[in-house]
């Protein structure tokens, strides 16, 4: 994908409304909390409970899932190394979009390539963008296998499954670590207070 729009008859429009008025007016600072791990590892589990708690707090803030967004935005991809590029390019898009509008966007996508999350890293301002590797080994989430998927992609009834049959590369040096044994709500309470929110 190129870095330019195939157009060239196109020119930036500026708003007026700067981030500082945002934040001053919403209560809150804007970013974008980004869940990595494996398949069952417990992202949108977590994303979903930290919405829950950020939501009641006052926070405006939304949850874009894996699973959620290939129904729609993204139902024409597959999981390809290629389209999985493609994946979190157009979600980290969204992200800057939502980050730049004055929300907390909290992203749940394996996002299995370091080099791809880093470039969604680098749309952002600095210490607007979290990484937060949800570090569940491959043993629990495949022992748990919530969607029966594992079994499948032992037997060979799915390619390219990420920890199996398709790589992931773990964060080097993400925000915040989470370890999943812990209970949901400890989980919440350490990335709310990594937060400040
Ligand atoms: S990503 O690799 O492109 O970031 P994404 O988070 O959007 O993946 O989607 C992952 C979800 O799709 C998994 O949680 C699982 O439910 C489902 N899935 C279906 N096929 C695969 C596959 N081959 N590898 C990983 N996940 C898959």
């Amino acid at each position: 994908m190129a870095d330019k729009p195939v157009s060239q008859n196109i020119v930036r429009a500026e708003g007026r409304v700067d981030g500082a008025t945002r934040r001053r007016t919403f209560g809150h600072r804007s970013q974008t909390v980004w869940f990595t791990g494996l398949s069952g590892s417990g992202k949108s589990t977590l994303a979903f409970a930290l919405e829950e708690a950020l939501v009641e707090r006052g926070v405006a803030c939304y949850v874009l899932d894996g699973d959620n967004i290939r129904f729609g935005l993204n139902r024409d991809l597959g999981f390809s190394p290629e389209d999985r590029t493609e994946n979190i390019r157009r979600i980290g898009e969204v992200c800057r979009l939502f980050q730049d509008a004055g929300m907390v966007v909290l992203s749940a996508f394996i996002s299995p390539y370091r080099a791809d999350r880093d470039q969604v890293r680098a749309l952002h301002p600095k210490g607007a963008f979290t990484e937060i590797f949800v570090d569940t080994p491959i043993e629990v989430c495949e022992a748990r296998d919530v969607k029966g998927l594992y079994a499948k992609a032992r037997v060979g009834d799915i390619a390219e499954f990420s920890g199996i049959s398709a790589p992931y590369e773990a964060p080097e040096s993400p925000e915040l670590r989470l370890d999943t044994r812990k209970p949901l709500d400890d989980c919440v309470a350490q990335i709310i207070a990594h937060l400040g929110l």
